[in-house]
């Protein structure tokens, strides 16, 4: 039995790394796939792949940063599929490294703009689709970063602590209206985010990365899209406002 069977899924960030795969578990899982992204030279390649699983998925040039941007793509997703059962809200960046004593505002503003308001600007209008529905699931990508803190990387710590508070405190306000809503925390994740910050390329950067989980290695992105698919799926019926640690044990240590 196929567990997403005609819904419509919308993931934001679904061309790379963690989404794509995300993407592609939920095509396979039966489900109509929207990815909302930036333009990218592989989005027809990377539409292809999905579309092996489901032909029923497209994809909509999206900034998550534009509140107007992300109301139009979302309206044009229920347009096409006529509802929005699922949303997967993964954009994110990695950000420029810097302590916060140095850190430049425009470092700063990037990754808030992105990893924090571009989640809400999603929220914001799933939730006035799914509200009018009264059927929902929304998951929410942040990281072990939004439980603990990590040197030079206060805008990303902030922004992934922020949308776990976003995530519960929607989960309390919708949770009476068939609205459910939480989040993933990923340990480090082998997907080409960890090449764009720099871990691939810097000497013993990685092997110092792989030591802080207890596995003693990084994530695949098949395990996170595990989680993603149990929390949009009924198999989570009664879960909501939770966070599910992904994170071969780093925030056990
Ligand atoms: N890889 C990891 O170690 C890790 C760990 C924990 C959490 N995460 C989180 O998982 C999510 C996915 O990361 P990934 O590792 O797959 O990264 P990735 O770089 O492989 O993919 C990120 C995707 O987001 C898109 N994106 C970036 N800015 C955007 C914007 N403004 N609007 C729309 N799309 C935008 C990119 O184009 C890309 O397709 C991110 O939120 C990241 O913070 C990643």
């Amino acid at each position: 039995m196929k567990k997403l069977t005609n819904k419509t899924v919308f993931i934001t960030g679904g061309l790379s790394g963690i989404g794509k795969v995300c993407a592609i578990a939920a095509a396979k899982e039966g489900a109509n796939i929207v990815v909302a992204d930036m333009k990218s030279a592989d989005s027809e390649k990377t539409l292809g792949e999905i579309k092996k699983e489901n032909p029923k998925a497209i994809f909509i040039e999206c900034d998550v940063s534009k509140f107007n941007q992300v109301e139009g793509t979302i309206q044009i997703a229920v347009d096409t599929f006529g509802s929005l059962d699922v949303a997967l809200n993964n954009a994110g960046i990695g950000g420029v490294a810097s302590k916060v004593g140095k850190m430049s505002e425009e470092a700063w503003l990037q990754v808030i703009n992105i990893n924090l308001n571009g989640v809400f600007n999603c929220m914001r209008h799933e939730l006035a689709h799914m509200w009018k529905q009264k059927s929902g699931v929304i998951v929410n990508m942040s990281s072990v970063m939004g439980k603990v803190g990590f040197s030079t990387s206060s805008h990303y710590v902030a922004a992934k602590h922020g949308v776990i508070g976003l995530t519960q405190t929607a989960a309390l306000e919708y949770a009476t209206d068939g609205i459910r809503i939480n989040a993933i925390c990923p340990g480090f994740v082998d997907t080409p985010l960890l090449t764009k910050i720099g871990i691939n390329d810097r000497e013993g950067a990685k092997q110092r990365i792989i030591d802080l989980h207890p596995m003693k290695r990084l994530g695949k992105p098949e395990e996170i899209a595990n989680g993603f698919i149990f929390l949009a799926c009924d198999d989570s019926s009664f879960i909501s406002g939770t966070t599910l640690e992904i994170d071969g044990g780093y925030l056990s240590e």
